[in-house]
């Protein structure tokens, strides 16, 4: 089995932590709070808490911690300038949510960050337009730093048989048996380009980890009860059954294409997976990124300092001349040919009940979100 990133699977889960005597609290928001339990069943690993200053401005400047190790997206604890002065550092601070406290932060820092440029590094963005550099500086402008443990999960009414924690999901690839192991990141649902790219990568290896995203999105992102749902008749109908494995990632997502793709790669290796399919502008919004920028930027960490291995694709449809599923590499018609549709057109259709050609999403699949969308909609 795959070791964590950086060596070690973190594990700060402690349900009988005493917190009685703690008095200070934080009140964190549904990213923090996602961010809390990914840091405390490991699949933040080696992340051991929020970012102090030391370790976050060396991620936004070098795409490392300070001591070195990969690490490409800021996890940050915001809280307000008003909150911060009154946290002492080397004081507990219990971690709330809607009144329940979920965990403990041991405050090691407390720092205000420049957003300008962790805007400008992190998402190579500095407006408002782009959802994440929006979200960023929506959020408080102070932020602490510090180890946390974890005392309570997160409930989840539906789809709860699909959150696993990188201890599970290593435990079921090792009773399935498999060894090399292709992690898939998705927001959305699995059209025909999704699982041609899956699937040949499935040709190379013993098994597909399908790992949609079901934290935090933007609002125009089809809903995650949708998508799940849509995953489940598609691999029903299409993926055989012991070679494709469907649990979810519960994080939010941060739209910062390129930084964003090794940061799912390096969490995708601490929940066992091997390798880890980046197609094109991974992570992408709007026309921020070039279409395959989440792909070079692997390029820029020397040979070693990232065990999990990123399996690039060129952009897939089906052709028409070809008659079957192909890609830029592999296909040599024209657009004419070949069936492509932008997220924001298929998302137009689906609301309006259109139904998008079959060779560009399963008729399963459509049902699904046609039903979806309109209950949404509704
Ligand atoms: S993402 O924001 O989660 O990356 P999405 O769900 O669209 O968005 O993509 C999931 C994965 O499939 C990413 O690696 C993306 O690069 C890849 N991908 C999406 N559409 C295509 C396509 N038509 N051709 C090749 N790769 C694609």
């Amino acid at each position: 089995m795959i070791q964590a990133h950086g060596g070690t699977l973190i594990q700060r889960f402690e349900p009988t932590y005493d917190v009685t005597a703690i008095t200070k609290e934080i009140e964190l928001d549904s990213f923090s709070l996602s961010d809390l339990e990914l840091i405390g069943i490991g699949a933040f690993s080696p992340l051991t808490g929020f970012l102090g200053k030391e370790d976050y401005e060396s991620v936004v400047e070098r795409m490392r911690l300070a001591n070195g190790t990969v690490w490409s997206i800021p996890i940050t604890l915001p809280v307000t300038e008003e909150k911060a002065a009154s946290l002492l550092i080397g004081e507990r601070a219990k971690l709330t949510f809607k009144g329940d406290v979920y965990g403990v932060i041991e405050i090691a820092d407390v720092f205000t960050p420049n957003k300008i440029v962790e805007a400008e590094k992190v998402y190579r963005a500095n407006d408002d337009a782009h959802p994440g550099v929006k979200k960023m500086f929506e959020r408080p402008n102070v932020y602490v730093g510090g180890d946390i443990t974890l005392t309570k999960r997160v409930k989840h009414d539906r789809f709860e048989t699909y959150y696993l924690d990188p201890t599970e999901t290593r435990a079921k690839f090792e009773q399935l048996g498999w060894k090399r192991i292709v992690g898939f990141q998705t927001r959305n649902p699995v059209h025909r380009a999704h699982e041609y790219i899956q699937k040949s990568a499935l040709e190379i290896v013993d098994g597909l980890f399908l790992n949609p995203l079901v934290g935090e999105t933007k609002s125009d992102d089809i809903p995650a009860d949708v998508r799940m749902e849509s995953y489940e008749v598609l691999l029903e109908k299409y993926y055989p059954k012991d070679r494709v494995f469907l649990a979810v990632f519960p994080a939010a997502m941060r739209y910062a294409g390129p930084r964003e793709a090794v940061f799912h790669a390096i969490v995708r290796q601490n929940y066992g997976c091997t390798h880890f399919i980046v197609g094109r502008d991974h992570a992408g919004v709007g026309d921020y990124y070039g279409t395959y920028d989440a792909q070079l930027i692997f390029k820029e960490f020397e040979q070693g300092e990232l065990a999990i291995n990123p399996l690039f694709f060129e952009h897939s449809f089906y052709c028409k001349a070809c008659g079957n599923m192909a890609s830029t590499k592999t296909c040599p018609h024209g657009k004419e040919d070949r069936v492509v549709l932008s997220g924001t057109k298929v998302r137009q259709m689906l609301s309006e009940g259109v139904v998008p050609p079959p060779e560009f999403s399963r008729r399963e699949v459509v049902e699904v979100l046609i039903r979806g969308m309109n209950t949404v909609h509704a």
